[in-house]
């Protein structure tokens, strides 16, 4: 990809949100979705979740004025949402990360496309993402990120570290005393895999280790195969303190892992069936 931003976008690829340019039918979206996660959520979602989508007041006049939300963001851990037209370079995204700033799409998807679209849009992006980073543990980790993230594009390690945003900060999982809850975007912003992710026979969910989520692929087209749980936010932001410089090296004489292998050594949380996976691949659609 290149590093050249589209026309019209900034020279670090983020463009205005032009809140007032959102048409009703657009705001309408936005509140379907809303409406629909904020019911399923308690219970599901992790309090610091829960507390931040309560903290931003995400819901008010349908799709949020960033610079609303910004304020308080701000506020709370310094973080701020900055728009950009869809996907950005790897390097740009990490660069907005180190720097406490979260790229978010400025659409909102289409209204037949509620369940499932392939690049983030803005409900993903804000509903999904932004809450979490009111808490200040988890503000932190996505820092980190985007320093770490900088690091491994030029040791050419990213495949490795890609893996750790996606088992995490996408479709991570959180011990609690109550039960497994919900802290992954990927998974909060997506109404069936709120109940796949927690209910769902099908999925291995594994004890988080740093490595083996590092040797695990992941599929972008279904539902996840294997959910990796971490015992605190606090945890996962110890483990990944560690210089990756060693474990980098390691990785590049390991095979990946078969993502709905169970290793001897894994903590089991769940042992899936993996019935899901089978009848798709069985009966593609
Ligand atoms: N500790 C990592 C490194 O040395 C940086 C990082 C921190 C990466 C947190 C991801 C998450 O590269
Ligand atoms: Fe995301």
């Amino acid at each position: 990809m290149s590093l050249t931003p589209p026309p019209g976008a900034r020279a670090d690829w983020t463009i205005d949100q032009d809140w007032s340019g959102y048409t009703p039918a657009e705001h309408e979206v936005w509140i379907t979705l809303y409406e629909r996660q904020a019911a399923l959520l308690p219970g599901r979602a992790c309090d610091p979740f829960l507390k931040g989508l309560d903290a931003l007041d995400l819901h008010r006049s349908g799709i949020p004025d960033l610079k609303r939300v910004n304020e308080e963001l701000k506020r709370l851990t310094g973080w701020t949402v900055v728009t950009v037209p869809g996907l950005v370079p790897d390097a740009v995204f990490f660069e907005h990360l180190a720097n406490r700033r979260f790229p978010a799409g400025q659409f909102i998807r289409q209204p037949h496309q509620l369940d499932y679209l392939q690049e983030p849009d803005i409900f993903h992006d804000v509903f999904g993402h932004v809450p979490m980073l009111t808490d200040p543990t988890f503000a932190d980790y996505m820092q980190a990120y985007g320093q770490g993230g900088l690091r491994a594009l030029n040791l050419g390690q990213l495949h490795n570290l890609a893996r750790l945003y996606w088992y995490t900060v996408e479709f991570g999982l959180l011990q609690t005393p109550q039960g497994l809850r919900i802290y992954g975007a990927g998974i909060v912003s997506s109404h069936a895999e709120s109940i796949f992710a927690l209910d769902d026979p099908s999925p291995n969910r594994l004890a988080f280790d740093l490595a083996r989520v590092m040797r695990t692929p992941y599929r972008i087209d279904d539902f996840q195969q294997v959910y990796f749980v971490i015992p605190s936010l606090t945890a996962l932001v110890d483990a990944t303190l560690t210089d990756f410089g060693a474990l980098y090296q390691w990785l590049q004489s390991q095979w990946d892992i078969p993502i709905a292998t169970i290793l001897p050594t894994d903590r089991v949380i769940t042992r899936g069936t993996q019935a899901y996976a089978k009848e798709k691949e069985a009966n593609p659609a």
